[in-house]
């Protein structure tokens, strides 16, 4: 903390402290207000604060800085932070800053020596931001400059967090605007069919949409130009719409790159047909350092259905769709385009929390001694990536990671394995044609032998075994994975159909001499009843079960 400084409510023994460059006494984090226009988030919320307060900080917090995000002065209070009244005391008694957003040149004149700076920045895209700061001799972290491809890094990765949210909130927005449900319900007044909703681009804010829309009960399809996320996209209960065009998407680093003309040619084709057909597109394409690519043109907006609706995630940075107005909801030839850029902040409690997550997970990182003392230890490869600038140097970009993180055409390289057939635990692997004839000529030989050696009378039952066996996997084999217990259901209902035997046995239309006494009949009648329930029952247990995936 800077000597001196003014410091409402902080205690006098943290005013007096020594230089920063030889800090002894814990250090202060300290969170300012948000000065961006409807920025709603804060940089850390009253349980971030009891964490860092554990690792030995102080933590002082602008009063009102958390008010948007429903967090009070009086519940950092009772975190044990102090609330200073203005961002000029938070600013001078504070040895680290949190912060959501970039400084305004208004808050960087506020820094003193020494002071360290953890926020976006996007160093990339503000030259003048990075030597307004460098001047003031500070330490800057950007937490958007974290290489995300360091699994160590992920639970400090603020990108992911926020773009989760913006995907969530992206499909809760496109629920505001349409005019019908997302799930398809049978009801008295009639049946309503589920919503078709198509995202372009499957990144983290694109898979969160994916997933909320599909929780909803809408129809999922989405689209890449990275193959690799089809998985993902399935997994998250969407389906994969692929270009056809045969290019490789893959940017290096888990982005993309600019496809080539005949790739968006056939992409365009693609999207106009989706276009027609869904209910509700969200756009999330990005070029890391390039404008949006344009995949929703006028056209395709004027061939959906009236009342559909754009949610253009991209809006920031031009725009996915050419009718998008960036910040604003706008209606177009019947179609809603929503290109608000603050969906993060709509949610500002939930991304606040999570921010606040990041930063402490940080900070854990920078004082691994417990002491409320950071390290900003140039050695490590995570730190190293987001700091920007160390005691007024630039140290942006940092230099190329020591080893290469795996490309994520990884893909390739598998191919020649499955061609060579050798792995056993390779399911997918297509069995080679000579090995094929192979085995067919062994299985062929097996049944001349048994044909030629075996009675008759085990031949028919064989003959019949084989044939279930066969049928058998053709079922179970085509069926998917999230239906086999309804299929168990069935098989178990059908399999009580033996019971028919026992009512032959104890039917009066049985010769007399060849009935049962009478107590093996109560007992056959008894089974039956009992086999009845279970028969009836797993038919009707199947078709409530079937209902459930009926869409
Ligand atoms: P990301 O980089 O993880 O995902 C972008 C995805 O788009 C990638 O998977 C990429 O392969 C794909 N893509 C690129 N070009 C494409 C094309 N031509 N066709 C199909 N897919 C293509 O980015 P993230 O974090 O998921 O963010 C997505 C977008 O949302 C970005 O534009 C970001 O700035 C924006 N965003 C907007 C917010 C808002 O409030 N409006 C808040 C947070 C993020």
């Amino acid at each position: 903390m800077q000597a001196g400084a003014t410091t409402q409510g902080l205690s006098d023994k943290s005013v007096v402290s020594p230089p920063p460059s030889a800090p002894q006494s814990p250090q202060c984090i300290g969170v300012p207000r948000e000065v961006f226009p409807g920025e709603k988030r804060v940089a850390t919320v009253p349980e971030v604060v009891e964490k860092l307060i554990k690792l030995g900080f102080k933590v002082a917090v602008e009063s009102g800085a958390g008010e948007l995000a429903n967090c009070s002065d009086e519940s950092y209070r009772a975190a044990g932070a102090e609330v200073l009244g203005t961002a000029a005391a938070l600013w001078a008694a504070a040895d680290i800053v949190f912060k959501v957003r970039g400084p305004t040149p208004d808050e960087v004149a506020l820094m003193h020596e020494g002071q360290t700076l953890i926020s976006f920045i996007w160093p990339a895209q503000n030259p003048d931001l990075m030597q307004l700061l460098a001047a003031r001799k500070v330490n800057v972290l950007a937490i958007d400059a974290l290489p995300r491809t360091l699994s160590r890094a992920q639970k400090m990765d603020a990108l992911t967090s926020q773009a989760g949210v913006a995907g969530y909130r992206a499909v809760i927005e496109a629920a505001n605007a349409f005019g019908r449900f997302f799930s398809g319900q049978i009801t008295a007044a009639g049946k309503v069919p589920p919503a078709k909703v198509f995202i372009a681009g499957a990144g983290v804010a694109g898979l969160a949409a994916i997933g909320t829309a599909a929780s909803l009960g809408a129809i999922v399809r989405a689209n890449d130009t990275r193959a690799e996320v089809a998985d993902q996209v399935v997994s998250l209960g969407g389906e994969f719409v692929k270009v056809d065009y045969v290019e490789e998407g893959s940017g290096g680093g888990g982005y993309a790159k600019v496809m080539s003309e005949g790739f968006q040619q056939a992409q365009r084709a693609m999207y106009a047909k989706q276009a027609k057909d869904v209910d509700i597109i969200i756009t999330t394409a990005l070029i890391p350092g390039k404008p949006a690519p344009k995949l929703i043109t006028a056209e395709m907006v004027q061939s959906m259905k009236p009342g559909s609706v754009i949610v253009d995630m991209a809006a920031e940075q031009g725009g996915n769709c050419e009718l998008t107005e960036p910040g604003q909801a706008v209606v177009r030839h019947g179609v809603t385009i929503v290109g608000y850029t603050d969906l993060v902040s709509r949610l500002a409690r939930q991304s606040s929390t999570l921010y606040g997550t990041n930063l402490f997970r940080l900070t854990e990182e920078l004082c691994k001694t417990k002491d409320g003392i950071v390290n900003v230890n140039m050695e490590d490869e995570a730190i190293r990536g987001l700091t920007v600038i160390k005691e007024g140097n630039i140290t942006w970009p940092p230099p190329a990671p020591k080893v290469a993180p795996a490309p994520p055409a990884a893909a390739k390289p598998a191919a020649p394995v499955a061609k060579k057939g050798k792995g056993h635990g390779e399911p997918s692997a297509p069995m080679p044609a000579g090995k094929l004839v192979i085995m067919f000529a062994v299985v062929a030989a097996l049944f001349w032998l048994i044909g030629n050696s075996a009675p008759k009378e085990f031949m028919s039952h064989f003959t019949v075994f084989v044939l279930a066996c066969f049928v058998g996997y053709m079922v179970v084999w085509n069926v998917k994975p999230a239906l086999h217990t309804p299929l168990m259901s069935v098989t178990n209902a059908i399999s009580s159909i033996i019971a028919i035997g026992a009512l032959v046995q104890i039917s009066p239309l049985m010769d007399a001499a060849e009935r049962p006494n009478s107590l093996i009949t109560w007992i056959a009648a008894v089974a039956i009843a009992l086999t009845a329930i279970n028969m009836f029952g797993g038919f009707a247990v199947t078709q409530r079960m079937l209902a459930m995936f009926r869409k």
